[in-house]
């Protein structure tokens, strides 16, 4: 089938090269020029794994094009909007680039169009659309409007996409219905060629729920929040731990082989950030308040996330006393792993406050240097992990890529002033470190002193 996607960020360009990669020739847009030149002439405007390799394959074959939003209005019987939703100032969600493509789409389309909302927008968009189309439209033609939430996690989009554990649609007519489940007919029978593995047959085949539009885009936000609400429990649950003497791994270990309850979304850290959790939550907080229902369960979920930047501070203080002239090294600055989007990550805001207390930085992210220069120019960013840690005080991991799991402790303790680890992840062993000599600090209790240490630590 021929389809349109409008905007270019993770989740359109995921969306346009998985469509291409299932078997449909696909026509994706980007209003930012530099970047659209980017993408005609091969280059990747942002990391994600599988990505780069997928979008070349389809273009060797033809079934991906880049150009202007007009063009793709132009090209596809569908057309998928996935431009930014990003937060106003009192939190919600700015619609104004959907309204843009809406009208655009009225002004260019011709025939039918299925217009499908994939971006994440609040309850009633939907209706919003279809009544706009129509305001908007001139040359008589007609639409159906439908919201497709996606799922997809940055930095395994890929697999999300060509995986996932349902396909949800709300959809106000049959034909709407009928089109979406043709275009996704081959990921729900998982029946395409996958460029992640090699055992996909075997794979489960996803639900395809049908809904109403309006219960679609509910789904999207109750899950981000829900979520979000995991998150915010299990780090008020580690504050707990860490004032009775507890360990949160062990407790939310014990929660999680409860079926109800599983294990996913259950490590304490530093927060939640990225472009999805902080915003969406806000934005159903807003929905419910326009809609006359009080969630101020939402509002604490926010007010924990928010605590835990100076929470993990106070930790660092703690170990270290005065921060000003202190030599602190980070480790991981995107807002989780596998991704170089720096949107609201903890690590900057944490990053923000040492240094507004004269601490001296030296970072390094395997992936998000580059985006996060544009946000803190001024501290020192370093090639690798030892480099960053050369002379310093502790070494905070804020981000818990793969490599940090596989360094070298005798060789990192060579290079410190002082053998201190601040796990903002939890995502180091405290046995091993603590075998290398580190003093280990983790979230919710989880900590561990070398023997030789003990005596001096505890004077
Ligand atoms: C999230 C959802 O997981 C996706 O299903 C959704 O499609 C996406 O938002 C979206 O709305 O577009 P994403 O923001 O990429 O995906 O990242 P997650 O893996 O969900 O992590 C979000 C944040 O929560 C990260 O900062 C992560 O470090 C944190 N987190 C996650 C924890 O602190 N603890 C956990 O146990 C899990």
């Amino acid at each position: 089938m021929k389809l349109s996607v409008i905007g270019a960020g993770y989740v359109g360009l995921t969306t346009a090269a998985c469509l291409a990669q299932i078997g449909h020739d696909v026509f994706c847009s980007e209003s930012d020029l530099d970047k659209l030149a980017k993408l005609q002439n091969g280059v990747m405007p942002l990391f994600e794994p599988h990505l780069e390799d997928v979008i070349e394959g389809v273009r060797k074959v033809g079934r991906l094009h880049f150009g202007s939003t007009e063009d793709a209005i132009v090209w596809g019987d569908a057309i998928f909007i996935c431009v930014g939703t990003p937060p106003l100032a009192n939190g919600d969600a700015d619609l104004h680039a959907i309204e843009a493509v809406a009208r655009t789409i009225a002004k260019r389309a011709t025939g039918y169009r299925l217009v499908i909302e994939k971006s994440t927008v609040p309850v009633q968009t939907g209706a919003q659309l279809r009544k706009h189309l129509s305001v908007h439209g001139t040359n008589g033609s007609k639409y159906d409007v439908a919201s497709n939430p996606e799922f997809l996690r940055e930095g395994s989009s890929v697999e999300d996409f060509l995986h996932p554990d349902r396909i949800v649609i709300g959809a106000d007519s049959p034909r709407a219905t009928d089109l979406l489940r043709e275009i996704y007919e081959p990921i729900v029978q998982q029946r395409f060629d996958c460029p992640i593995h090699s055992d996909c047959p075997k794979r489960k085949k996803p639900i395809f729920l049908a809904t109403d539009t309006n219960s679609a885009e509910l789904i999207k936000h109750a899950s981000n929040s829900f979520l979000a609400m995991k998150i915010s429990f299990i780090n008020m649950v580690a504050n707990l731990c860490e004032a009775v003497g507890a360990d949160v791994t062990k407790v939310a270990q014990g929660m999680g082989l409860d079926p109800r309850i599983g294990p996913a979304f259950l490590n304490p850290g530093i927060g939640f950030g990225g472009f999805c959790f902080p915003k969406d939550v806000q934005a159903f907080i807003r929905i419910a308040e326009k809609s006359g229902c009080d969630f101020s369960l939402l509002r604490e979920v926010e007010k924990i996330n928010q605590r835990r930047v100076e929470h993990f501070v106070e930790q660092v203080r703690n170990e270290l006393w005065v921060l000003r002239g202190k030599k602190i090294a980070v480790w991981g600055l995107a807002f989780k792993p596998n991704t170089d989007d720096v949107r609201f990550a903890p690590a900057l805001s944490i990053i923000r406050s040492l240094q507004a207390e004269g601490a001296r930085i030296q970072a390094y992210d395997p992936e998000a240097m580059e985006k996060a220069k544009n946000e803190i120019p001024d501290l020192t960013y370093c090639q690798n992990a030892y480099e960053a840690a050369k002379g310093a005080d502790a070494v905070l991991l804020l981000t818990e890529w793969e490599e940090f799991r596989a360094i070298d402790w005798k060789r990192l303790g060579g290079l410190m002033e002082r053998s201190l680890i601040v796990d903002g992840r939890n995502a180091l062993s405290p046995d091993d470190l603590t075998s290398y000599g580190f003093h280990y600090v983790g979230i919710g209790g989880v900590s561990g002193t070398p023997q030789e240490l003990t005596s001096l630590v505890n004077g």
